[in-house]
């Protein structure tokens, strides 16, 4: 199979990368990035001079360069992870998101159309069904649930979603979308909460917990959320959304306590700060139908997920500490500095 794969050298799309090629080491990957502040090629190195990948720096956006793509390649699969993914960055500044987010998803599909297409396969998210109340365990979002979205972020999210099925409606567009919850692992970038927090901790800095660190998150390791992208991308049906979890809700504050523990530092780093702007209470997946239908299920459980994770940045501080040292510190200070 000849993969295009968008967002590659980000957080998801790198590790599903090297999951493919790893598993189907007769697929062909060329991806497709345009290196903003969140693609990093270092993510890329260990595939770089394999003969089985490509990689073409590139904006979804621009429908030239995308065309071009296609011609050159004639991709049976498209599988689209690039997007603006940072709730805070989105609520500082909204345009970016949808640019890329809407119009490139349309851009990629409309290549799809022109040339041609196996599986268009839409990654998008579980903040698309927006929150759920703390003192509802019993809920949990199913592929029926309403889009109620929160952040201008998960509305450009639920934009595309409705555009990726609206492609499928009424030009047969083969389609296919996920809606994930929150990933951990390798490479990811340090401006969400874990890999922040782990960096934080180990240069012995504040940790900032937002309001009072209540709100919770449905945590999978990055690898259980790849296979599941591809058995979809292999085995899903045109059309159908899929849920993506593994039922493991837990609070942010007891999400930064573990990382203290682990790690041998003082809770008192933990700081509390000004909450986030329409913070969403409560994720929770119910991933039924892609485990009944594919028969998917998660493998790494969180105690495995996050050691692993926390292991892979004392390993790779060059992989960080490179990010941190940059653009990043304006970011944080902007961010945080008065917060
Ligand atoms: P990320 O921010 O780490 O990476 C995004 C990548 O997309 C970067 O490499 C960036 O350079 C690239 N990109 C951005 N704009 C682009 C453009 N206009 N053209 C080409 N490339 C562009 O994101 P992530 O956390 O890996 O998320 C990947 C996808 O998964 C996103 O669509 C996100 O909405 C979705 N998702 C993320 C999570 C999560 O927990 N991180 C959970 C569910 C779904
Ligand atoms: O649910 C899937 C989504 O998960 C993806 O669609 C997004 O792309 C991804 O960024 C993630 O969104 P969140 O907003 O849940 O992730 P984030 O890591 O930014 O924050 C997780 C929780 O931690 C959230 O409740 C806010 C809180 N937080 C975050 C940061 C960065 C803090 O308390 N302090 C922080 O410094």
């Amino acid at each position: 199979m000849n993969i295009i794969v968008t967002g590659g050298a980000g957080f998801i799309g790198g590790n599903f990368i090297h999951y493919v090629i790893k598993k189907h080491p007769d697929d062909r990957i060329v991806c497709l990035d345009k290196l903003t502040y969140a693609g990093n090629l270092s993510t890329l190195a260990p595939v770089m001079e394999s003969s089985a990948f490509r990689f073409v720096r590139a904006d979804i956006c621009d429908r030239e360069a995308v065309y071009r793509l296609f011609e050159e390649e004639y991709p049976d699969v498209v599988v689209n992870f690039a997007a603006e993914s940072h709730v805070d960055r989105s609520i500082e500044d909204p345009g970016v998101f949808l640019q890329t987010n809407i119009m490139g998803t349309a851009t990629l599909m409309d290549a799809c159309r022109k040339y041609g297409i196996r599986r268009y396969h839409q990654v998008s998210t579980d903040e698309v069904y927006g929150d759920l109340p703390l003192d509802r365990p019993d809920l949990f979002f199913t592929e029926e649930t309403p889009i109620h979205t929160s952040s201008p972020y998960s509305s450009s999210k639920a934009s595309a979603d409705l555009l990726a099925l609206a492609y499928h409606r009424t030009y047969g567009l083969p389609v296919t979308i996920s809606r994930c919850s929150n990933n951990y692992g390798p490479y990811h970038f340090p401006e969400k909460l874990i890999p922040l927090m782990i960096a934080n901790a180990l240069n012995d800095k504040p940790l900032p917990v937002y309001g009072q660190g209540l709100n919770v998150r449905d945590w999978l390791y990055v690898e259980d959320h790849c296979r599941a992208v591809d058995l979809i991308i292999r085995e899903g049906k045109d059309g159908e959304v899929y849920n993506v979890g593994g039922h493991n809700e837990m609070r942010n504050i007891d999400i930064v306590k573990l990382i203290c523990r682990e790690l041998g530092k003082s809770e008192s780093l933990i700081t509390y700060v000004a909450d986030r702007k329409g913070h969403d209470m409560r994720y929770a997946i119910d991933p039924a139908k892609i485990h009944r239908e594919l028969g998917w299920l998660p493998e790494t459980s969180f105690a495995d997920g996050i050691r692993k994770t926390i292991r892979w940045y004392l390993e790779n501080r060059e992989w960080w500490e490179t990010i941190i040292s940059g653009e990043y510190r304006n970011y944080y200070e902007n961010m945080y500095g008065n917060r």
